[in-house]
């Protein structure tokens, strides 16, 4: 078997690793530390020390050595110089920065801009233990190249790691020939179609099937925004002939029963050409299901609930002042009592595989907008700060999974499905120097009044908490101290993502089974008509 280049590059420093011990370390790194810049700050040597390194199948008690961006040795008792810097980690965990798959930084919609841009959104993610994220580029009137264009300028001051996937919002030749454009040139592995927002963003069933062959043809992965938006669209008109024009309307406008049929669509279809799928913001027990259906029978679909589904129930969006029911209007709305303990439940037992955010603010002006109608409430909620500390406190903290498991689902299977793991979502020698120190013992209450976002409001407004990320190493850098961020704009570097994910194993010969299954076309002797 062949070795791609990132496993060459693993390989051979194993083999540094495996014939250099800890005290040989200390001066094999004194002739490598030429210091790369980044953005204008060296980068650090630092020693991680004492902590209880967690990796998605392993923990164990050891030190971490960084330098140049790059984690270098994992190993109990590592010996290094005066010039290193020391983090004592004793008591603590040690983990792979987040990955979160679903953020919009920067993103024009519904007649205005999230309050969040590439600065603030990642400036908020590195306090909160995230080191990278996937922003989901919106095409120039359909025009795939030139969104990616816009893109590449709205992130020009990132300060952390970020990738992208691309939107489908129409379909012709120039949208296939940018589709393989992309792929091939510029580092995208995945393509979102919305099958809601009707007049929109939303696209036809056609659509969607010419998108999936194509997706599969390039070896990246469909991804789907899954509610009916058509019936979402009868949905509102009903709300408003009931005169319900609050925020309330936006959840009986767009009930589960609509975000199931989208979400079976969608994956029926996806069956039908035989190609991965990834479910966005999964928020009911209805979609859920239909993924763990299709996962039962072998289908390849990855469902990805956000933190707010999770944590979080409908009743705020009854609540009679406006600024805190229009806070929470987002898309899928956010669902009764009871739909966030059975999504955290499938989480848990590898039914659902990762957690993401859908972080996509707008401030109380903006949710103004759609004050005397629900339909123009800007949707979105905030969550890029908060998702690492919720999902520990919450499901780490009442036992229901395991620190591994944590990692596994904050980042690695992220890492794993979008194709830069091992580079990303480990603590491994050689991969980048990506890395959170959490306090188990420490607490924290979330409010606007002291988060990152630009947002002036926050939906885990005085919500209290365990576990809390005292440290962020993004790129070898210590970006996140003593409650304070050292961030510089411009140092987060776009990561290209491949195609052919492991999610596309055995596709082609599972298509060479159903050919082969078809016993067709049959030659049929033609007889002389008598
Ligand atoms: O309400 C949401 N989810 N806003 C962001 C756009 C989307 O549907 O992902
Ligand atoms: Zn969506
Ligand atoms: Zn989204």
């Amino acid at each position: 078997m062949a070795l791609r280049p990132l496993d060459s590059f693993f390989f051979i420093l194993s083999l540094f690793l495996l014939f250099t011990s800890p005290s040989d370390l200390e001066s094999a790194t004194q002739f490598c530390s030429a210091g790369r810049d980044y953005g204008g700050v060296s980068s650090t040597r630092i020693l991680i020390k004492g902590g209880t390194v967690v990796n998605a199948h392993h923990q164990q008690l050891a030190d971490v050595y960084v330098e140049d961006g790059i984690i270098i040795a994992v190993q109990p008792n590592i010996k290094v110089g005066d010039e290193v810097t020391v983090l004592d980690a004793t008591g603590k965990f040690v983990m792979p920065g987040g990955i979160d798959p679903h953020t919009h930084l920067a993103m024009e919609f519904m007649g205005t801009e999230t309050i969040d841009d590439f600065f603030s959104g990642q400036a908020a993610a590195l306090a909160g233990g995230t080191t990278m994220h996937i922003d989901f580029v919106i095409p120039v009137n359909g025009n795939l190249v030139a969104g990616f264009e816009a893109y590449e300028n709205k992130s020009r001051n990132s300060c952390m790691d970020y990738g992208f996937h691309v939107a489908i919002t129409k379909w012709d030749e120039g949208v296939s020939r940018d589709m393989e454009k992309l792929v091939k040139e510029k580092g995208i592995n995945s393509f979102k179609f919305f099958l809601a927002y009707k007049g929109s963003l939303m696209v036809t069933d056609d659509l969607l099937l010419e998108g999936l062959k194509r997706c599969k043809s390039l070896g990246a992965l469909a991804m789907v925004h899954a509610e009916n938006g058509d019936a979402v669209f009868e949905g509102q008109k009903r709300m408003i002939e009931l005169g319900i024009t609050g925020p309330e309307g936006h959840a009986l406008s767009r009930p589960p029963v609509l975000e199931g049929e989208a979400t079976a669509r969608a994956i029926r279809l996806a069956r039908f050409v035989n190609t991965p799928l990834y479910v966005v913001h999964v928020m009911s027990v209805d979609a859920m299901d239909e993924i763990a259906k299709a996962r039962k029978s072998g289908q390849k679909v990855i469902g990805e609930p956000v933190v707010s589904g999770l944590i979080l129930d409908d009743h705020w969006l009854w609540d009679p002042d406006f600024t805190i029911a229009s806070k929470y209007v987002m898309s899928p709305p956010i669902r009764p009592v009871g739909h966030g303990k059975a999504l955290q439940d499938a989480l848990s037992t590898g039914i659902l595989q990762l957690v993401g955010t859908d972080h996509c603010t707008f401030n109380s002006t903006q949710k103004a907008l759609g004050l005397d109608d629900f339909r123009k409430i800007p949707n979105g909620v905030n969550g890029l700060e908060e998702r690492m500390h919720l999902i520990w406190d919450t499901m780490v903290g009442s036992g229901q999974i395991s620190a591994t498991d944590f990692v596994r689902i904050t980042s690695t299977e992220c890492a794993r499905i979008f194709n830069i793991y091992p580079r990303k979502g480990a603590i491994l020698a050689g991969s980048d120097a990506d890395i959170i120190i959490l306090n188990p013992n420490s607490s924290y209450v979330i409010s606007s009044k002291s988060h990152h976002s630009r947002s002036d409001t926050n939906v885990y407004e005085g919500r209290k908490g365990k576990g809390k990320v005292e440290v962020t190493i993004a790129g070898g850098r210590i970006v996140w101290e003593n409650e304070e961020l050292k961030v510089v704009p411009g140092s987060g570097k776009y990561v290209e993502m491949p195609p052919f994910s492991y999610l596309f194993d055995g596709i082609e010969k599972s298509d060479a089974n159903y050919l082969s299954s078809l016993r067709a076309p049959v030659k049929r002797v033609r007889t002389e008509a008598t």
